[in-house]
């Protein structure tokens, strides 16, 4: 199961997101083929992926077929499997640096209309960014939190119900570009439906506790950082990093300058000086989402209460009780294999193990 998802992205990384806004369409879903035109041209599917200026060309799409691990066995039952495949099984292959759903966009470190100019991207300790810089990142975070994601749309239902009752309204909605970020990490760990009235599956998720960890929350980065390159047109934007293992077992960033203190009526709520108090949680109702079939959507309304912080207090989770120290992270770098059998969250001298905390 995680190796497949690893693999996903070594044949897929051509496509910037699931549901592209030009392919959530009954036409595309029934084809199979999410392949848009990139220029509006006269004839529809002469510049498919940009085929006419040589930027990329329609391919059928290679999944990993091997086996899953024993860890899962709902072989057949969830649509995350040979992604995309129960979606989508023709896609664009970009060539030389493009890349993008349409090969419209550049692959990260590249840029310009052809995307033959290299750029480096420093990505810095945020600490160190000053007020200026500070005060950019959070408003630059707001706008993303509210502007709605000019090229993806989130699907709201499983394949089977994806055109909904009449068969001709596809399931779709829009999404903030913030929200997209949630929305992917929340469909990557999703349980598995496995009919009413069962218990949907959740012994695996499609995104930790095994070897897609690291690749998976790499490229979930990367997207995130692309769409704010784009939303505010610099492609040299870089999402700054949090040295969280100090020593110092404080959480230094949890400040109203920066990602927000915690408030002093709820030890679980930001303070209102923040921001981020006016955030809201999105994917609230998971366990109705889990009941009912459904997929968590992002209609303005039903977004739920304002985002805690560590809700759980640390209880459920005993694991995480403090933050990591310096040690910590040597003894993880001192790990010397990536991952080892079964690449699962019992695997032993596995760095990828460690790295997930266990
Ligand atoms: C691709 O998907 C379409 C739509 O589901 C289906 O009709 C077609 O047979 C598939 N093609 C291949 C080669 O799997
Ligand atoms: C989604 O957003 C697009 C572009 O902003 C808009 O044209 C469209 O009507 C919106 N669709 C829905 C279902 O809100
Ligand atoms: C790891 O966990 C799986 C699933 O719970 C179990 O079948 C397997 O025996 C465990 N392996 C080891 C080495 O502990």
């Amino acid at each position: 199961m995680h190796l497949s998802i690893l693999l996903l992205f070594i044949y897929f990384r051509e496509i910037s997101a699931q549901f592209p806004r030009q392919c959530a369409t009954v036409a595309a879903l029934t084809s199979g083929e999410c392949c848009p035109d990139l220029l509006s041209v006269v004839v529809p599917g002469s510049d498919r992926c940009g085929s006419s200026t040589g930027r990329g060309q329609c391919v059928q799409v290679m999944a990993d077929t091997r086996p899953h691990g024993p860890q899962y066995m709902h072989d057949g039952q969830d649509d995350r499997e040979q992604w995309p495949l129960r979606f989508f099984n023709r896609t664009c292959q970009c060539n030389r640096n493009f890349a993008g759903y349409n090969c419209g966009s550049c692959r990260p470190g590249w840029s310009g209309p052809v995307c033959d100019q290299q750029i480096q991207i420093v990505r810095r300790n945020i600490l160190d960014l000053s007020n200026e810089e500070r005060n950019r990142f959070l408003r630059i975070l707001q706008q993303a939190k509210s502007t709605v994601h000019p090229d993806i749309v989130i699907a709201i239902r499983r394949r089977e119900e994806i055109l909904g009752p009449d068969g001709n309204t596809p399931q779709f909605e829009n999404v903030t570009i913030y929200n997209y970020f949630v929305w992917s990490h929340y469909y990557s760990v999703k349980k598995t439906f496995l009919g009413p009235g069962q218990l949907s599956f959740g012994g695996i998720d499609f995104s930790h506790e095994g070897p897609a960890f690291l690749t998976w929350h790499r490229y979930h980065l990367l997207q995130l950082e692309k769409d704010i390159q784009d939303m505010i047109q610099d492609a040299s934007f870089a999402l700054p990093y949090w040295n969280f293992a100090t020593g110092r077992n404080t959480c230094d960033i949890c400040t109203d300058e920066l990602m927000g203190a915690r408030s002093n009526f709820d030890a679980n709520l930001i303070s209102q000086n923040s921001v981020f108090s006016q955030w809201r949680v999105l994917c609230e109702s998971v366990d109705d989402y889990d009941t009912l079939g459904t997929v968590c959507n992002s209609k303005k309304g039903t977004e739920g209460g304002p985002i805690r912080r560590n809700p759980a207090g640390n209880v459920a989770r005993p694991m995480v009780q403090r933050l990591p120290e310096p040690q910590d992270v040597a003894l993880c770098l001192e790990v010397g294999l990536f991952d080892t059998p079964p690449f699962y969250s019992n695997s032993t001298d596995s760095f990828r193990n460690s790295l997930e905390g266990k």
